[in-house]
């Protein structure tokens, strides 16, 4: 782990991937929530080598990742509902979409050319250190290709990348597991894009209650059907394997050969950070199906959830 290298290989290594960004080239970068793959947010050319290397379509655009509120306030007009929740929740897992400000720091196509932008200061030590030593915005999807699951581990990061990046910092298993929370302060009230560690809970106890869920399953332009997938199909809510499945299992249950238990003492915060991992695990045996035990939908619950159904086909 980067945090037990202690600070001066931390910071070389920070150094070093900024240098590679300065030169127009993808960093994979750790944060608390799953790996990213970076890129200087202001150089087009990077960021277009970026969406190739995910293959990803470019119409989905980029979180911009920032020291802080500073940053932040340049790269976005943060209205005080944004500062309010910026203030509660970063560094941390929360991305705000609001629109974007005049300094031209994040480039178009990173935006896929609205004229708004999302925006989120991580806390994981090593992306901060990254996020100093470059002095800019960096924009960042999660590392997988466009359509599988976001990695959680290093290892898992660089096999999704492939040769892609020219620079590599290690920061361990990540702690949350999910991807970030999306919510836009545009016109209107706030809306939850895309659930995530802060909570809907957490959100409306800062700026008060969120729109209705089903107005926005279309507002963000990367939540298409099957997102997050393995190769294996999925079946949800199940109380058991049938014969050839992979089991993902929450709470207390038999183990075996291909049961993979989320969290045995049911606990929400240790699935999330398990979920992608043992998503690829289960994969990786290539069962007939991977089936999955019911969660509940309560707090991280209801990331959880969205992440599982949209693996398994079932939002639009
Ligand atoms: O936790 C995270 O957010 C990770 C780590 C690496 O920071 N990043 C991540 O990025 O999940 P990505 O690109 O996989 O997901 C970004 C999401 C997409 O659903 C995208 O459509 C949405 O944010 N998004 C970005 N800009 C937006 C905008 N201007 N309006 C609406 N949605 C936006
Ligand atoms: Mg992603």
């Amino acid at each position: 782990m980067a945090d037990s290298e202690g600070p001066n290989r931390q910071t070389s290594a920070a150094s070093r991937a900024a240098d590679a960004l300065a030169g127009g080239g993808l960093v994979i970068m750790p944060t608390e929530t799953v790996y990213g793959l970076a890129a200087d947010a202001a150089n087009a050319a990077a960021v277009a080598r970026l969406y190739l290397a995910k293959r990803r379509p470019a119409f989905n655009p980029l979180i911009a990742h920032v020291t802080g509120l500073a940053l932040a306030a340049r790269v976005a007009r943060l209205d005080a509902r944004a500062i309010g929740l910026a203030e509660a929740f970063w560094p941390g897992p929360l991305t705000i979409v609001a629109p974007v400000g005049e300094d031209g720091l994040v480039c178009d196509l990173a935006r896929a050319g609205l004229d708004t932008v999302a925006v989120r200061s991580p806390r994981h030590p090593a992306a901060l250190a990254l996020l100093e030593a470059f002095g800019g915005p960096i924009v960042a999807p999660s590392a997988n290709r466009s359509g599988r699951p976001s990695p959680t581990t290093f290892a898992d990061a660089v096999a999704e990348t492939g040769n892609a990046a020219q620079a590599a910092i290690d920061g361990g298993r990540c702690e949350i597991g999910l991807e970030s929370t999306v919510v836009a302060l545009l016109d209107g009230p706030p809306r939850l894009l895309r659930p995530g560690a802060v909570t809907r809970e957490a959100l409306e106890a800062v700026i008060g209650p969120l729109a209705a869920a089903h107005l926005d399953a279309k507002r963000s332009p990367g939540r298409a059907t099957r997102h997050y997938a393995p190769d294996a199909s999925l079946r949800l809510a199940a109380r058991a394997s049938k014969r050839g499945e992979a089991f993902l299992a929450f709470g207390p249950s038999a183990p075996g050969p291909m049961v993979f238990n989320l969290s045995p003492s049911a606990d929400l915060a240790e699935a999330a950070a398990n979920l992608f991992s043992f998503l690829r695990a289960a994969d990786a045996l290539a069962p007939v199906a991977i089936a999955v035990a019911e969660i509940p939908r309560t707090g991280l619950g209801e990331a959880i959830n969205d992440r599982l159904e949209r693996a398994a086909g079932h939002v639009g």
